[in-house]
């Protein structure tokens, strides 16, 4: 295979080294293209610019495969804990049991969240949204655990431990706290899952979480876990590569995630199941309303920027859903229509030809709320679970000393003029 690809504009010639991935992915290396012939690349949305060389999560777009470190997503989501996940995803490899005990331990003698944070609750109105309460909390933690950025091996491990210890209680504060209840606090003696359950929902101390809940919710946050450099996960790492904390960066990452197109569409999904079932169920309608150019309806969890055949993500929860509502004795109307949507939308042409199909937020919501988790606090969820993505992404960008992030643009405005003074316009 070549190694050098050829650009050619006029009569000038320029070489462009290509990088090949571990999975044969080919890159044209672009970085000196500007020095050598004063062009830079053009590309809204990234749709095809690669950010950085990463070696935590594999994504193949057609063929609908997600790996984290090389491990195919469904063995994980069927064999694996979240908090071994969160290991693997940090460290680069699946921990030993004395590991995963040793880091285990060290997420639970960092649950603990300065008391005082909480007063900042008071600040927000009963309907605030909890991905507001949780962003602003997280870029609060900075003040308490290494505003200034340590980012020494030992620096970057501590702030990883303090914010994923910390993230599950800051999050119960958003739900607790805005609904006036009173606030929990974590039990480190339960694991990471049943812990999160407990923060959210123990009303004394004879909560007992269910059996059926905590391994639901564990697939859930395994699924979310990473998803390599979609929006939320690039933002954290511009952000850190202005070398913000840690604290600071996620923030941004959890403000990303909340957008509609992007995590924000679990909640979304929800509310139009809802909205086409008191609409009367006419499933039809909506897919035709999706389909009009003139309207600016879209068919919420379905379609995907990488994803061209079908995302495995959603694959596995279609299935859990099914398994976990009739585990739980829960029968949701919505679910109905969300398959017959489904199988209206793969039988069209328009979503056919634009290759859209059910994405992990189509079935998410159906499962949250038959956990017993409020419509807003899925996007939360959410955050939860890609949590370790974000900090693994941000730790990989410190430890390959990346530089500060900083696109180029093409300038298409006025050329230069005179300043008018203010009574001559
Ligand atoms: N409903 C109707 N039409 C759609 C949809 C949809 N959900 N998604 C894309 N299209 C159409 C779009 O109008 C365009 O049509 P045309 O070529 O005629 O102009 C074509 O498909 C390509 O869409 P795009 O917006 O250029 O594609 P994109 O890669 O920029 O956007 C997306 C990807 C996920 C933002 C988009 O599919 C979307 O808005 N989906 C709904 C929101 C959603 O479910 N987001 C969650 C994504 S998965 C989890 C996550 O990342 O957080």
């Amino acid at each position: 295979m070549a190694n050098q690809a050829t650009l050619k504009y006029n009569d000038q010639s320029y070489e462009l080294p290509v990088v090949v991935g571990t999975e044969n992915e080919l890159a044209l290396d672009i970085s000196t293209l500007r020095d050598k012939s004063g062009f830079i690349t053009l590309d809204s949305g990234y749709k095809n610019t690669g950010a950085t060389k990463s070696a935590i999560t594999f994504l193949d777009g057609e063929l609908g495969v997600l790996r984290y470190r090389g491990y195919p997503i469904d063995q994980l989501a069927e064999k694996s804990t979240f908090t071994e996940v969160i290991y693997l995803l940090l460290y680069g490899s699946l921990p030993t049991s004395t590991e995963l005990s040793a880091f285990e331990a060290k997420l639970a003698a960092n649950v603990e969240v300065p008391a005082q944070l909480a007063k900042m609750l008071d600040a927000f109105p009963a309907d605030a949204h909890p991905m507001a309460v949780i962003s602003s909390l997280t870029t609060s933690l900075s003040a308490y655990y290494g505003a200034e950025g340590d980012f020494s091996k030992e620096g970057v491990d501590k702030v990883a431990i303090q914010l994923l210890a910390k993230l599950p209680t800051l999050s119960s504060w958003a739900l607790r706290g805005l609904a006036g209840k009173q606030l929990n606090v974590a039990n480190p003696s339960l694991d990471y899952t049943s812990n999160l359950l407990s923060l959210f929902f123990a009303e004394d101390s004879n909560y007992k979480p269910d059996p059926t809940i905590v391994q639901a919710l564990n697939t859930l946050l395994i699924l979310h876990a990473d998803h390599e450099q979609n929006c939320s996960a690039s933002t954290v790492r511009m952000v850190g590569s202005s070398r913000a904390n840690l604290f600071a960066s996620v923030s941004a990452g959890i403000s990303a995630l909340w957008g509609p197109l992007h995590g924000g569409a679990n909640q979304e999904v929800i509310e139009m199941l809802e909205a086409i079932k008191a609409d009367g169920g006419d499933t039809m309608k909506y897919i035709n309303k999706a389909k009009d150019k003139n309207d600016g309806f879209r068919l919420m969890g379905f379609g995907h920027r990488v994803y061209k055949n079908f995302d495995p993500r959603a694959r596995i929860i279609k299935a859990a859903c099914d398994n976990i509502l009739s585990k739980l004795g829960v029968s949701d109307p919505v679910l109905k229509i969300a398959k017959e949507l489904e199988e209206a939308a793969l039988n069209d042409p328009y979503f056919v030809e634009r290759k859209l199909y059910p994405n992990v937020d189509f079935y998410s919501g159906i499962i949250y709320r038959a956990l017993g988790i409020p419509v807003n606090m899925f996007t939360v969820m959410f955050a939860l679970g890609r949590l370790p993505g974000w900090i693994s992404q941000w730790k990989e960008m410190i430890e390959g000393k990346e530089p500060i992030g900083r696109p180029r643009q093409v300038y298409v405005g006025a050329l230069e003029r005179d300043y008018v003074a203010i009574g001559d316009r």
